[in-house]
């Protein structure tokens, strides 16, 4: 059955998004529908705004969301008609090298940060979906290994903060830097996706969280994520967390903002031997300069955490029952319960540094 529905779509790079009404394929064999009740607004769409990265255009944007499987094709197998799902961005083929090596976050029959064609219209000219999903609609057409089951007694907003922020960041901690009980951790960048490291940090026994934002106004935030610490960003930065850490810089530092100076920051700010986990998707043209002698002499780990490096069909069901047991707190998460056509505003307000996510009810 065709169907119409409204998604916020992006026409060109800088345009200003808006709501359309877009035409949605018929289900084919192995997809699934799903009715989308709840998607975060997360910065890696302000970014295919704004340029930082270039997908493809017209472009429906939105990808850390949840909602309830609405109609299923043939063969599907792994979801049924009233599921209550998270969508992943990152579908894992589980057939690939990547997949088979145990690096389905990896997968590469994904479309990763790029944008495909999934058989959506606006007036008649096909439009790209973010991420591979397209989520700031009402509905939207997946592949069935793009929705994870989570139980029902988890509402949709809190569901929808798993599909990318939160993961990213408890993934980040986890999987990718390990961080260990006991350890100095300083975090870069407290949108929701750093507030998601700041709580993992401490829930792994960090004895030390350093939080840093250009915002002053997200010391409060940072407070109910766990953070220790908190230091407005500054040309002091490495001096001042050194100062805070018995003079040698912190064990880990996580970059949460998506630029080359913040990962050299972050970089500057950990120890001789320590890590520096990039979380921020940055751009393809903001170069990173480190010297060849200090990336010898210092002994550090530079590595990236793509999706939190994690199988999201068995993370995103631990994340979902750490919510529901009180073992995971989200709330301070969510800043402001927002409407589709609302989301241009939320930008706004995410490059000004406010708030931390901003929910889209659908
Ligand atoms: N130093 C410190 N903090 C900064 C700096 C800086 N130079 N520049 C920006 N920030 C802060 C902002 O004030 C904001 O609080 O970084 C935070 C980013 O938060 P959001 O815009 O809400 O972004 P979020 O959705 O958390 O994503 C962060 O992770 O997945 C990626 O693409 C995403 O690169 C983005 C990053
Ligand atoms: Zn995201």
């Amino acid at each position: 059955m065709t169907a119409y529905f409204n998604g916020l779509v992006l026409r060109e790079a800088g345009a200003r998004p808006a709501v359309a009404e877009l035409r949605l394929p018929e289900v084919g064999p192995g997809q699934v529908r799903i009715k989308v009740r709840a998607a975060g607004v997360c910065h890696s769409d302000l970014s295919m705004v704004n340029g930082t990265i270039r997908p493809s255009y017209p472009l429906v944007l939105g990808h850390e969301a949840a909602g309830e499987v609405v109609e299923v094709g043939e063969r599907v197998k792994r979801a049924s008609v009233g599921d209550r799902v998270v969508l992943n961005w990152q579908p894992a083929c589980r057939s690939c090298w990547f997949c088979e090596g145990g690096e389905p976050w990896l997968c590469s029959t994904s479309s990763g940060v790029a944008s495909l064609e999934n058989g959506v219209t606006l007036d008649g000219v096909p439009v790209h979906v973010g991420l591979g999903l397209g989520a700031f609609a009402e509905q939207v057409v997946a592949p069935e290994n793009a929705v994870v089951r989570v139980p029902s007694e988890l509402d949709f907003e809190r569901a929808a903060l798993l599909g990318c922020g939160v993961l990213t960041g408890f993934g980040a901690v986890r999987n990718t830097a390990q961080v260990a009980a006991g350890e100095s951790v300083v975090v870069i960048g407290l949108g929701g996706v750093g507030l998601s490291v700041v709580a993992a940090a401490r829930a792994s026994g960090a004895a030390q969280v350093i939080a840093v934002d250009v915002s002053e106004a997200k010391k409060g935030l940072a407070e109910s994520a766990g953070a220790t610490d908190f230091v407005v960003s500054s040309d002091t930065l490495s001096k001042d967390i050194r100062g805070r850490t018995s003079g040698r810089g912190a064990d880990h530092a996580f970059e949460c903002v998506g630029r080359a100076a913040t990962i050299r920051a972050a970089w500057r700010a950990t120890r001789r031997g320590g890590k520096v986990t990039v979380v921020g998707m940055g751009s393809n043209d903001d170069q990173v300069t480190l010297s060849a002698l200090d990336i010898f002499s210092s002994n550090r780990t530079l590595r990236s955490s793509v999706y939190g490096q994690a199988d999201q069909d068995v993370a995103i069901p631990a994340l979902a029952d750490d919510v529901l047991s009180g073992k995971l707190t989200l709330d301070h998460l969510i800043s402001d319960r927002i409407t589709l056509a609302d989301v241009p505003a939320a930008f706004d307000r995410m490059s000004r540094g406010e708030g931390a996510r901003s929910v889209v009810l659908i």
